[in-house]
């Protein structure tokens, strides 16, 4: 790259205040890695004594995913471990983030249906990453519930909290020795939006209006269950950490309106806020997303609000569950408000009176929802340390997608460039507690609803081939020299 054409990644942004790329290095300790999850990349849905999840119901229900794409043999992970963490040894990264399908190591679920082939699979994936030198991070929950549990109501019954305590218990119990950072779930926001209430993801439930606000509740509770019992019974001999992950956006105001700055405020809190609240701060909803569904609830004719509470003792379980904080971001949306007349018609959105929306003038990936805005990511940076304080943050998911093969993927190099480049920001300048970067995602894989249609891997996959062939694209390479030389000035490397 050019000197002049380094100073600004993107034409969109070129304000010297705020897009001018900054010269510096992470910390020594900085932990580089790339994330993955089991539905994603693993297949062998039904190997080995594997129950069927949710996400395989889903997928083979008619209609639910993209061309009825499925995850049955996906990156086929299951069977190219060694391939996988040759791809990490070549990357140069120092952890690797990938999660383990609950219905593998508990195919119905609970403790009573105990599968060893499972646990040997995760074991030969840690010993591999061992050997490697690579370090695991380890998310618990991305997604996949056993489909038994989902007969019983899935997280909308609270008994999961239960059953995820008791299938926690297995996985630290099991794997803990070599496992020292641990994620109990992965983006309740999407689980449980899309899963309960949209019903774009599986389940498919579209409870509208109180299924995702039941589940989050479950999940929150759960989360703490697991985090306690490790606190109690592993800490002092594993020595490992416990947290979660979060997604957001960054919402920035649509206008200069008092009401559009209100409104951009109240969608973080009400969306990051409605999970990272309850963990980080007091053990409880933010005050403002619970005076805001309850009122939407009294205006719909009900008497009590479809937000369910927590007691004084589960606020204290729930309060301080957190070792570092977790994030996946992606993308900023402009918030306008909007307000709503409360119709007998209720979801999340309506409760928020927001509108989102993007600026044509963003550059875009081949997801509909990821425009790229690298200042975003600072903004959303500053604004967990304003309101949450000085916690470790990893940055557990940040990439980009795209539609074609390409090897030559130049705005994904440009996106990851951009985007760290505002994470060194928010660590040199705005002393943000950034402690790690993890790159979604190692490899193209089954992007959900969308199927395989949206990559974001680094490394190209090719589904059509037996072997799923791997092969680095343009930005494995320029995410490896960034492990290597951060920003340095190129007269310093
Ligand atoms: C996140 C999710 C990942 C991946 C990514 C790209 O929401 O955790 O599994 O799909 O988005 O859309």
């Amino acid at each position: 790259m050019d000197k002049a054409a380094e100073k600004f990644i993107f034409d969109a942004f070129h304000d010297p205040g705020r897009d001018a790329l900054l010269h510096g290095k992470f910390p020594g300790d900085f932990l580089w890695g790339v994330a993955t999850a089991s539905y994603q990349i693993e297949g062998a849905w039904d190997v080995d004594g594997k129950g069927p999840s949710v996400w395989d119901s889903f997928s083979h229900s008619e209609g639910k995913v993209y061309q009825n794409q499925t995850g049955d043999v996906a990156c086929d992970s299951y069977n190219k471990i060694e391939r996988d963490v040759e791809m990490l040894k070549e990357l140069g990264v120092k952890a690797y983030r990938f999660s383990i399908s609950w219905s593998r190591i508990l195919p119905t679920g609970t403790v009573e249906s105990f599968n060893q082939a499972g646990v040997d699979y995760y074991n030969r994936v840690l010993s591999a990453l061992e050997v490697a030198g690579i370090e695991p991070m380890v998310t618990l929950y991305h997604w996949d519930l056993p489909q038994a549990l989902q007969d019983i109501g899935g997280w909308e019954n609270d008994m999961m909290a239960v059953y995820f305590s008791d299938y926690a218990d297995k996985c630290f119990r099991e794997f803990g020795a070599k496992i020292k950072l641990w994620i109990t779930f992965n983006e309740p926001l999407v689980f449980t939006t899309h899963g309960y209430e949209i019903g774009s993801h599986a389940p498919g439930l579209k409870h509208s209006g109180y299924g995702a606000y039941r589940a989050g509740h479950t999940l929150i509770k759960a989360h703490a269950q697991a985090w306690h019992l490790y606190d109690d019974k592993y800490r002092s001999r594993q020595q490992g950490k416990v947290s979660i992950a979060f997604n957001s956006d960054w919402f920035e105001p649509k206008t200069d309106s008092e009401k559009d700055k209100v409104a951009a405020q109240r969608a973080a809190t009400l969306s990051l806020g409605w999970f990272a609240h309850p963990v980080l701060v007091n053990g409880d909803y933010p005050e403002l997303m619970k005076e805001y569904v309850a009122n939407a609830s009294r205006l719909q004719g009900l008497s009590t609000s479809r937000l369910p509470q927590f007691s004084e003792s589960e606020k204290k379980t729930i309060a301080g569950t957190f070792d570092f904080l977790g994030l996946n971001h992606y993308t900023t949306s402009y918030v306008s408000h909007k307000a709503t007349a409360h119709p007998r018609v209720a979801s999340f959105m309506l409760d928020c009176d927001i509108e989102l929306t993007k600026d044509d003038a963003w550059p875009k990936a081949a997801s509909s929802w990821l425009s790229i805005v690298p200042w975003g990511m600072r903004r959303l940076l500053g604004w967990i340390k304003e309101h949450y304080g000085d916690v470790p943050i990893y940055i557990t998911e940040n990439g980009m997608s795209q539609s074609g093969m390409d090897i030559k993927d130049e705005l994904r190099v440009k996106y990851f460039k951009a985007y760290i480049n505002v994470v060194l920001k928010a660590h040199l300048i705005d002393g943000v507690n950034v402690k790690g970067y993890f790159a979604w995602s190692l490899m193209d894989n089954f992007e959900w609803a969308q199927g395989y249609r949206e990559k974001f891997g680094i490394y190209e996959v090719n589904f059509e081939h037996p072997e799923r062939l791997r092969t680095p694209r343009e930005s494995a390479k320029a995410f490896a020299e960034i492990i290597n030389n951060g920003f340095k000035p190129p007269e310093e490397k």
